[in-house]
């Protein structure tokens, strides 16, 4: 067991005691506690990769996945970090959530880039506001990686809500464009952070036109200008209403994307809440009522899983062109998450609070243990 692994399990039985800290306190500590164990996680390289059963591999695009449960954005957010993903096994490796230019991200009460864990519900808040190195720090990173088989590299890309309409969408086209010429696989197009402000609201009322002309130009000045295989997938909030799946699956398709993501974090707080444990609740309505922020792990779970059905019964009455690919995340802790979302036509998991969660437990081996207990 290496250092990080006996940290991670120890850790997890004291992680109940510290949050019995004052609140502010609890939060700082998690917020800034994350940054020092990811420094060193990254470099934790496991000196011996794991076995993956055969049966669990897998082909989307033409490309071959080892697993099919790979990494969240905001995981891997830099892009360092390969190598422990490949050798543990991942089915690939997701760099981002980035932006055009770097971005500092949230800072409220000096808690810089809220998180905070609620252990015993297994669960999450995050008010992180997309904090990133930027395309050019990630492009440099994204050289330096030796890519091995069956681990691909997905970089998750965002619009900076800082910037006027046109700069956004011009610069997402250039960050496209500049990702096309390296050994990135696949794209996700984060169309959902609750941590940044948007000017107007996504996905609340489908006539949005403005959100629909960004989709409309980036198939034009992208999709239908691809000079190689490059998926691009989208990704949406496990807030989005199931009424509303049918309409935007139809969109994506029409418009030539590849994959869509259910999904991101949730902020229906009193949704959420129901799935927080007692001792748990007031650090969760300390967070919710001071920083906002999104809702991860199993309170998203039924919500991410009734997204990816609803897109599949969408999916099933078309008769496609091409490839399109139902992506889950949100919720995802165990073997059998994945064997449910495989029965509603889920071809791809990513995880981001299961995975702590699980690293906590196994250690490197977590894609292993996970893929083969029942
Ligand atoms: C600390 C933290 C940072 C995150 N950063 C990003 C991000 O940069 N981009 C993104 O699309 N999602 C981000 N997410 C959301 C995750 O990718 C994922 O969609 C969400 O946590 C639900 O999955 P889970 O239940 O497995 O955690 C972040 C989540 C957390 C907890």
């Amino acid at each position: 067991m290496s250092l990080v692994e006996k940290f991670a399990s120890l850790e997890k039985n004291f992680r109940p005691l510290m949050l019995k800290l004052p609140k502010r306190s609890a939060a700082k500590l998690f917020s800034s506690g994350r940054k020092v164990f990811l420094e060193r996680f990254y470099k934790d390289i496991p000196k011996e990769p794991a076995q993956i059963p055969e049966s669990a591999k897998t082909q989307l695009w033409g490309l071959d996945f080892n697993c099919p449960i790979f990494n969240a954005a905001g995981v891997f957010k830099s892009g360092d970090g390969y190598e422990v993903a490949a050798a543990q096994g991942a089915g690939a490796f997701l760099i981002g959530t980035i932006t055009h230019n770097k971005r500092s991200g949230n800072k409220k009460n000096c808690v810089l880039h809220p998180f905070l864990p609620y252990p015993n519900s297994l669960a999450a808040s995050n008010w992180m506001g997309l904090p990133n190195d930027g395309i050019e720090s990630t492009l440099e990173k994204i050289w330096t990686i030796k890519k091995q088989k069956q681990c691909p590299i997905g970089v998750s890309i965002s619009a900076s809500s800082d910037l006027s309409e046109k700069e956004t969408i011009d610069n997402l086209i250039v960050n496209f464009k500049l990702l096309e010429k390296t050994q990135v696989d696949f794209i996700e197009l984060n169309e959902s952070c609750p941590n940044v402000e948007h000017k107007e609201k996504k996905f609340g009322d489908l006539l949005d036109e403005s959100f629909l002309l960004r989709l409309e130009i980036i198939s034009n000045s992208v999709l239908k200008k691809r000079k190689r295989q490059l998926p691009v997938i989208l990704k949406f909030s496990t807030d989005t209403q199931p009424s509303q799946v049918e309409a935007i699956v139809n969109v994506c398709i029409d418009l030539g994307f590849d994959g869509i993501n259910f999904g991101n974090t949730s902020t229906d707080y009193s949704f959420c809440e129901k799935f927080i444990q007692e001792e748990e609740k007031p650090l969760f309505k300390y967070f919710t009522s001071n920083f906002g922020g999104g809702v991860s792990g199993i309170p998203i779970k039924e919500k991410s899983l009734n997204l990816c059905k609803a897109a599949n019964s969408v999916l099933k009455e078309k008769t496609l062109s091409k490839e399109f690919h139902i992506i889950r995340t949100g919720g995802i802790f165990t073997n059998e998450d994945i064997t449910e979302s495989k029965k509603c036509g889920v071809a791809l998991n990513q995880w981001f609070t299961g995975y702590f969660h699980n690293f906590g437990f196994y250690g490197h081996k977590l894609y292993e243990k996970i893929l083969t207990l029942e």
